[in-house]
């Protein structure tokens, strides 16, 4: 038996111990306002045990961690002709980088960049009747949590600021990827990305990526391959142009967002989820990232 809470009491007390927090995401105004010394995390095991420390039942924008969730709607809707759309390699790049969209003819590398999810919005618009409220409602039904929001606040937020991914989302258009309106896509994406979420309410809804396809009250989503897809993206492009860096100190499948958001997961044991709102370079919650390396070294539980 691990003892979690006694390792991610430590974790918690050196993060905020710890001065040089990062920097929070000043891109999206609304943003910008967080406070830097917030520190939560939660774990949730395979037997439904629940280990929490910090502010892990604190709301935070959950950004970019939302585009693992539109990914497994849509690949649940369409299946394997999303891999039309989008392809599955590691960019390199920075999340927001639009060169190699251009120069592969408005494939996007991967769901996870910022093109790539854009294109999963877009999907999304298609097969769904309402967006916004029935991606809602699939988030609440994974967690079984009805006071899931949308931050109207930082969705206007970001729409006002969003000159890049109104580049992408007009690229993908003059390539035929985005089939409907670019203002229509984007405001679905800047929806998603403005949900509001705490550390525990996270695990919970990544809990069907680590019980191959199943929530926590039984009902399947995804079979096992399409949850092994899904991972394995995960890991290979969870974190952008981090992702190898992820994978070398962390060993689990994860997706991080600007609002200092981390999840993670080793399947068939534990979920867990992180939030700093302090980012390093890369656009990755810093101290989220040394927590997971910590809690992965000193359990010795990674996917490796
Ligand atoms: O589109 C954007 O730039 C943001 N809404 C999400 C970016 C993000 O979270 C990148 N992840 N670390």
């Amino acid at each position: 038996m691990i003892a979690y809470q006694n390792i991610i009491d430590k974790i918690a007390i050196d993060s905020k111990n710890t001065l040089n927090k990062g920097v929070v995401a000043s891109y999206i105004p609304e943003l910008a306002t967080i406070n830097l010394n917030k520190f939560g995390i939660h774990i949730l095991d395979a037997k439904n045990n629940n280990y929490s420390s910090g502010d892990a039942l604190e709301g935070f924008s959950i950004q970019s961690i939302s585009k693992v969730l539109t990914l497994a709607l849509s690949f649940g809707i369409i299946g394997d002709d999303l891999w039309k759309r989008v392809d599955v390699e590691p960019s390199g790049d920075p999340f927001n980088h639009l060169s190699l969209l251009e120069l592969e003819n408005g494939i996007p590398r991967n769901p996870f960049i910022n093109a790539g999810a854009i294109v999963i919005a877009d999907i999304l618009a298609s097969h769904l009747k309402n967006p916004k409220e029935d991606f809602l409602n699939f988030i609440r039904e994974l967690t079984n949590d009805p006071s899931i929001r949308y931050n109207e606040k930082v969705a206007l937020s970001e729409k006002r600021t969003g000159f890049k991914n109104y580049a992408a989302a007009n690229l993908l258009k003059s390539y035929g990827n985005l089939h409907n309106d670019v203002e229509i896509v984007l405001d679905f994406y800047f929806h998603q990305c403005a949900i509001e979420m705490n550390c525990k309410q996270l695990v919970n809804a990544f809990y069907i990526f680590m019980n191959h396809g199943t929530c926590q009250r039984g009902k399947n989503y995804l079979n096992v391959n399409q949850v092994k897809r899904i991972n394995a993206l995960m890991l290979t492009c969870g974190f952008y142009d981090e992702a190898g860096e992820f994978a070398f100190e962390v060993g689990l499948p994860g997706k991080s967002g600007v609002g200092g958001g981390i999840v993670a997961l080793l399947p068939n044991t534990y979920c867990v989820a992180t939030w700093s709102p302090g980012l390093n370079k890369k656009g990755n919650s810093k101290l989220g990232m040394a927590a997971l390396e910590e809690l992965t070294t000193r359990t010795g539980h990674s996917i490796f």
